[in-house]
C-alpha cells in the first residue's frame, strides 16, 4: 500500500505494570517523542507524568459514561491520527503483545499503510516476580510457565486447557483472574494439584500500593467469585511461591483473616 504525504506514524509502547523505572530506554523515547499519547486505563499515573506537557493524551480506558472505549473506535482513532500526520504513542500497561490486543490495533494499522513500530513493556508476571523475588522458573521447582487468561466472554464458560495447566512442574500465571479464580483452583484441585499447592495473590504490582497475599489453591475455592478488587491482580499458581522474598507471607489458613487478604479482596 502507498504511503500518503505527511502521514504519521504509531508507535506500539509498553509502559510496563506501573513502577515508572520498569520503563525501557525506547519506551521513554517514544512516548516524549510522540505529538499524542492514546493510553489505557492500566497506564499508572507515575507514568503519564513523563509525557513533556503540551503533548496531547487521549484517555481511551473509560468513556465520560466510565464504559471502556470499543476496541473498533481505538483502531479508528489510531488511523485517523496517523493519517492527520501525528506521531502517536499507543500506551498500554504491561507488554502490549501479551494479553494487550497490541497485534490487533497493528494489523489495522498496517492495513491501513501505516508505519508502526514497537517498544516491548515488562508484562505484570515479570514486574510482580521482581518485586516479590517469587521466580517464575526454578531449579527443582518449576522447569517453565504458562501465562494465561482467566477471563472469558460474557455467558461463555472458561475454555482452558485444564489438564495441561494442572502441572505441578510448570509455573501458572493467571492475568484477569479475579472474577473466576475460584472456578481456576476448584479445576487444578480437580485435574489433580493438591489444595495446598501455593498461591501469589498480588493487586497494583510494582506500584506504590502493591498488595501481596500468599494462600494455597484450596483456599481459594472458598472465596466468593467476584470479589471487588481495586487495582489489577495477577495470580501466581506454583512451588515458586514458596520463595517469596518477604516476612510477613505466611500460611494460607491465617492469612485468610489477615489485612492483607482484606485490603486485596475488600479494598
Ligand atoms: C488486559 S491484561 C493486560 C496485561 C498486560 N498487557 C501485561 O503485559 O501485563 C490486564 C491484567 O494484567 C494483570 N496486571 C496488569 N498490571 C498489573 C499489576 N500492576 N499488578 C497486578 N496485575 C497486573 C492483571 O491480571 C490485569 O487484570
Amino acid at each position: 500500500m502507498l504511503k500518503k504525504m505527511n502521514q504519521g506514524q504509531v508507535f506500539l509502547v509498553g509502559a510496563g505494570p506501573g513502577d515508572p523505572d520498569l520503563l525501557t530506554v525506547r519506551a521513554l523515547r517514544m512516548m516524549q517523542s510522540a505529538d499524542v499519547v492514546v493510553h489505557d486505563r492500566l497506564v499508572s499515573r507515575d507514568i503519564m507524568a513523563l509525557v513533556p506537557a503540551g503533548v496531547r493524551r487521549i484517555d481511551v480506558g473509560k468513556k465520560p459514561d466510565h464504559h471502556p472505549v470499543p476496541q473498533d473506535e481505538i483502531n479508528a482513532l489510531l488511523v485517523r491520527l496517523a493519517e492527520e500526520g501525528s506521531t502517536v504513542a499507543r500506551l498500554k500497561g504491561g507488554d502490549p503483545m501479551i494479553f494487550g490486543r497490541g497485534s490487533e490495533e497493528a494489523a489495522v494499522l498496517r492495513a491501513a499503510g501505516i508505519k508502526v513500530s514497537y517498544a516491548p513493556g515488562i508484562t505484570a508476571a515479570q514486574g510482580v516476580s521482581a518485586s516479590t523475588g517469587v521466580p517464575l522458573t526454578h531449579r527443582g521447582l518449576a522447569t517453565g510457565v504458562r501465562y494465561v487468561t482467566g477471563h472469558c466472554q460474557a455467558n461463555r464458560p472458561l475454555d482452558l486447557d485444564w489438564d495441561g495447566l494442572a502441572d505441578a512442574d510448570t509455573t501458572l500465571v493467571v492475568y484477569m483472574g479475579h472474577a473466576n479464580m475460584q472456578q481456576i483452583a476448584a479445576g487444578l484441585i480437580e485435574r489433580g494439584l493438591p489444595a495446598e499447592h501455593p498461591v501469589l495473590v498480588v493487586a497494583n504490582g510494582t506500584r506504590p500500593n502493591e498488595t501481596r497475599l500468599v494462600t494455597q489453591l484450596g483456599a481459594l475455592q472458598i472465596k466468593r467469585a467476584n470479589i471487588p478488587v481495586p487495582g489489577p491482580v495477577l495470580f501466581i499458581v506454583g512451588r515458586v511461591v514458596t520463595l517469596i522474598d518477604s516476612e510477613d507471607s505466611t500460611a494460607a489458613d491465617t492469612l485468610l483473616q489477615a489485612p492483607e487478604l482484606q485490603r486485596v479482596l475488600h479494598g
